[in-house]
């Protein structure tokens, strides 16, 4: 590399590294390159989800990229002057991206391309395997398409893990039309930021993964539906689609097949109910997010009445691999009955948080040392709230348990959308459990009664034990509560609420007493 070529840089412009001065830190690189006459490319990637060392910024030698992190603007001069262009040592440097341990020991099928590509750019998009999938599903019939998400085996990535194929086969077999497919990127959960990461650091990914499953079901017309709380992820998911569009990858006349699929963008204000797929169509529709009543199911009667089909937006941004590559070979990842890989996302107090996508199957403990380091505060960990504010607590006995669907039901525990939050033992589980209630209250929509009412209730019940008042009494309501909210409510949210609630009383029976 001469030194009049630009050098290439990367710096993400991913909403993570952006809180924590990514911005600042290009505009210093540009100023000291010039200053220096060493012309630089900035390319503003997506994130490597490796979020203890954002900004993150790599730079492309001849060996491959090179990494340097934490870096603040600060110390944009020193690394000017210690040769980092050239991928020289510096106290901030990490070696050849790819080798780093915390990358190099990740299965990365759906976040591939992340942190890699110029999230917006076509062409990087396409060097990098992308619309591979997409070429190949337009030749097939609806059916073989269907075929191919049903073996891969893969499992909804939202919460339920209901299998992708058979939701799209009754999609596919519904006779009615106008057919529609909604993807959920509300992403409520506490701790997880995986399908906003991908929407910001791989757009395309999520628009061709959404029109393969409209091709497979049929449909004309998707939205993909966020919250307000993600405008960077809205603002790049909109230039996406207008540019996919404008290059036939959308639109009347996808990729010249005369086959149509439109797709739009649509923002909810943050309510964590209309994360969930009925209340997320009354919202689309225009009305409150109010849970409906099932059936029918929204596969048969969804969107404005119509068959739809709803999906987490990592559901169906696994789906462009498994056509690129073949059901075996997605399959193949994983253990027993969970399929694939996920993208866990690894928040709390720990030391190195961020986005780890592994084949199901390894365990918390591999997850929390192995690639988190420990809690950041340094002190035991003791709790892990698994698969978002429903999610059980599991006690540190349970670490050594492979994150595998069925695995964590046994336990009454799940893996849902891969939040994984951590607690060191400074942790006051009953606190927490009164917090699960008290967000399940706040939360709730109001439409039937044992969440409405059971969740204030529980929130009392919580408050009396902690006060040491007729423990034992108040106890016995407590478990009488959760059991009527998980048999008698309408929704998953207070039909899991007593979740968090009944794992911390079982497994940390010591915060509940007076102290
Ligand atoms: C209270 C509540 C909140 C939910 N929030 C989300 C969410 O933010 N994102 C999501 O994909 N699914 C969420 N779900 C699950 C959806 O209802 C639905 O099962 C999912 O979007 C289906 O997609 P999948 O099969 O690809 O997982 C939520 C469910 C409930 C009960
Ligand atoms: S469980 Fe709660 S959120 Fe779900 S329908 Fe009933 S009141 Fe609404």
């Amino acid at each position: 590399m001469t030194a009049t070529q630009p050098q290439r840089v990367y710096v993400p412009g991913d909403s993570g590294a952006l809180s924590v001065g990514a911005d600042q830190v290009a505009r210093s690189l540009q100023i000291e390159a010039q200053r220096c006459g060493l012309p630089i490319e900035l390319v503003r990637n997506g994130s490597r989800g490796l979020y203890w060392l954002e900004p993150l910024v790599e730079v492309e030698t001849p060996a491959g990229r090179m990494a340097y992190g934490p870096v603040r603007a600060q110390d944009v001069p020193d690394l000017f002057a210690a040769g980092f262009l050239s991928g020289e040592p510096h106290r901030l440097g990490h070696g050849l991206t790819a080798l780093m341990p915390y990358l190099a020991g990740q299965e990365r099928l759906t976040f591939a391309r992340v942190g890699l590509t110029d999230p917006l750019s076509l062409d990087d998009y396409q060097a990098h395997g992308g619309f591979a999938g997409l070429k190949r599903a337009i030749g097939l019939e609806p059916a073989a398409i269907v075929q191919e998400v049903t073996d891969s085996g893969l499992r909804g990535r939202g919460g339920a893990a209901f299998p992708t194929g058979i939701k799209w086969a009754t999609v596919r077999d519904a006779p009615l039309t106008p057919k529609y497919v909604v993807c959920n990127a509300d992403e409520g959960d506490s701790g997880t930021f995986s399908d906003r990461m991908l929407m910001e650091g791989d757009p395309y990914c999520l628009i061709e993964g959404t029109t393969i499953a409209a091709l497979a079901v049929g449909a004309t017309q998707g939205y993909i539906y966020s919250r307000s709380e993600y405008p960077h992820a809205f603002r790049i998911m909109e230039t996406a689609i207008a540019r996919a569009r404008a290059a036939g990858f959308l639109g009347p006349d996808l990729l010249g097949s005369g086959r149509s699929f439109e797709l739009e963008l649509r923002m909810g204000a943050g309510a964590y109910i209309c994360g969930e797929e009925t209340a997320m169509l009354e919202s689309l529709e225009g009305r409150p997010g109010l849970v409906r009543f099932k059936p029918p199911l929204p596969a048969i009667a969804g969107l404005f009445g119509r068959p739809t089909v709803i999906n987490n937006a990592m559901s169906l941004a696994s789906v462009p691999i498994i056509l690129a590559q073949g059901a075996a070979f997605y399959r193949d990842y994983g253990v027993g009955r969970s399929h694939g890989t996920l993208p866990f996302q690894l928040a709390g107090n720990i030391r190195h948080g961020g986005l780890v996508e592994k084949a199901f199957g390894l365990t918390l403990n591999e997850m929390l040392y192995d690639y988190g380091g420990g809690s950041a505060s340094g002190r035991p960990i003791r709790a892990v709230q698994v698969g978002g504010p429903l999610g059980a607590y599991v006690p540190e006995s349970q670490f050594d348990i492979p994150l595998d669907y069925e695995a964590y039901a046994k336990i009454g525990a799940m893996i849902g959308h891969g939040g994984i939050v951590v607690f060191d033992d400074t942790v006051d589980m009953a606190r927490m459990a009164r917090y699960a209630m008290e967000f399940c209250a706040h939360e709730s929509c109001g439409k039937c009664t044992p969440c409405r009412i059971g969740s204030r209730r529980g929130v009392e019940v919580i408050d009396r034990i902690i006060a040491g008042q007729a423990r034992a009494a108040n106890l016995a309501l407590l478990e009488s509560l959760c059991d009527t909210m998980l048999n008698g409510s309408l929704c998953a949210l207070g039909g899991m609420a007593p979740y968090p609630v009944q794992s911390a009383l079982r497994h940390f029976p010591e915060d509940f007493a007076p102290s």
